[in-house]
């Protein structure tokens, strides 16, 4: 059988930062409510002019290099994000051109804080019937984009920035196993206010609303349903995974998770401090920040999950 092993990652934020005490002269906010409901303190967020593909190369340039790979040695790209530079063509061709590759399949993946996960389980797919040998996988968003900055119940809580991972054909096995799931029937609780063909009330960019507190309470309950599906799908208890690494939208949320794996928060990749929620970037940015401070080792086991607009929610448990 063939498998799929992580072979490499990488990510990039971009310079600008915008602190809780910036964010207290913007809205009627304090630093001190936004770090106790929800762990951030500051986030990246991209210059003028500087797109989510922007991101999505500098993190992909990182994966290839930390693979030991060149863009040449690519046959499949996906990029999971939920503010692309354009309708179209997809981030991932605009990407694949940056690159210089021509030809293989690429295309994007929308699952919004989910779409990491999708976009990993797809590549996976793709490896292990035959159909790549080596896919960058990609998740970059610039959420600032779509942020209603007068909004203070949601412009708290999102950041920029940009994660990928190398995925290649192994004999042995990476990821173990993937399990995704949506739910359209919660539309209205997390979503924007139009779109292309339904364009928002007021013109302009759409913009982020979200009943937080009902997503928060679900998210928890849905989160610690996955964990176990994933747990029982491998046989494992509870307390053996070496790693949580979480979608990062809300310390409260990683740490219910992480109670239900029964790991302590050193076993947890926290990243939400500094970067805030980066939507479908936030999981692979948590792998690369692990794997590069030396946290995250070669043959350590992982989950990886995260709950997003839709609702959409899913896990991948691999070998690192
Ligand atoms: N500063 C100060 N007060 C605030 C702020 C703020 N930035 N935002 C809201 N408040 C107030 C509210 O107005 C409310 O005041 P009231 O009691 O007078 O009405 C009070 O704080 C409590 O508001 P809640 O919304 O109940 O606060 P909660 O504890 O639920 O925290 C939060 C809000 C942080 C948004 C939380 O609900 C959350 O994290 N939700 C889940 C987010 C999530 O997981 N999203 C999924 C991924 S995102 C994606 O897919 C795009």
């Amino acid at each position: 059988m063939i498998h799929s092993r992580i072979a490499g990652t990488g990510s990039y934020l971009p310079e600008r930062v915008l602190t809780n005490a910036d964010l207290e002269r913007m809205v009627d906010t304090s630093d001190q409510w936004i770090v106790e409901r929800t762990g951030i303190r500051r986030r990246h967020l991209a210059a003028e002019g500087q797109s989510t593909c922007d991101l999505a190369e500098q993190a992909a340039r990182r994966a290839l290099e930390a693979a030991g790979v060149t863009a040449a040695d690519i046959d499949l790209v996906i990029v999971a994000t939920t503010t692309p530079d354009r309708v179209f063509p997809s981030t991932a061709c605009l990407l694949q051109e940056r690159l210089e590759i021509h030809g293989c399949p690429a295309f994007d993946v929308q699952a919004v804080c989910t779409g990491f996960v999708y976009a990993l389980d797809v590549a996976h797919r793709f490896i292990r019937t035959g159909g790549a040998r080596r896919a960058l996988v990609v998740g970059a968003e610039t959420m600032s984009r779509i942020v209603d900055w007068s909004d203070r119940s949601t412009c708290i809580l999102f950041g920029d920035g940009a994660g990928a991972v190398v995925l290649e054909a192994a004999d042995e096995a990476g990821i173990l196993s993937t399990h995704l799931h949506a739910d359209g029937s919660y539309k209205e609780l997390l979503t924007t206010d139009g779109g292309v063909s339904e364009p928002p009330p007021e013109g302009g960019q759409p913009h982020i609303r979200m009943s937080g507190n009902e997503v928060f309470k679900i998210a928890v309950k849905t989160l610690g349903a996955i964990v176990d599906e994933t747990l029982a799908a491998n046989g494992l208890e509870q307390g053996v995974v070496d790693w949580l690494v979480p979608h990062q939208a809300n310390i409260r949320i990683i740490q219910a998770t992480a109670r239900k794996l029964k790991l302590p928060m050193e076993r947890v990749i926290v990243t939400i401090e500094d970067q805030g929620n980066t939507s479908a970037a936030s999981i692979p940015l948590a792998l690369d920040t692990a794997v590069r401070d030396g946290r995250i080792r070669r043959g350590e086991t992982l989950l990886l999950e995260a709950f997003g607009g839709g609702f959409t929610w899913g896990s991948a448990l691999l070998v690192y």
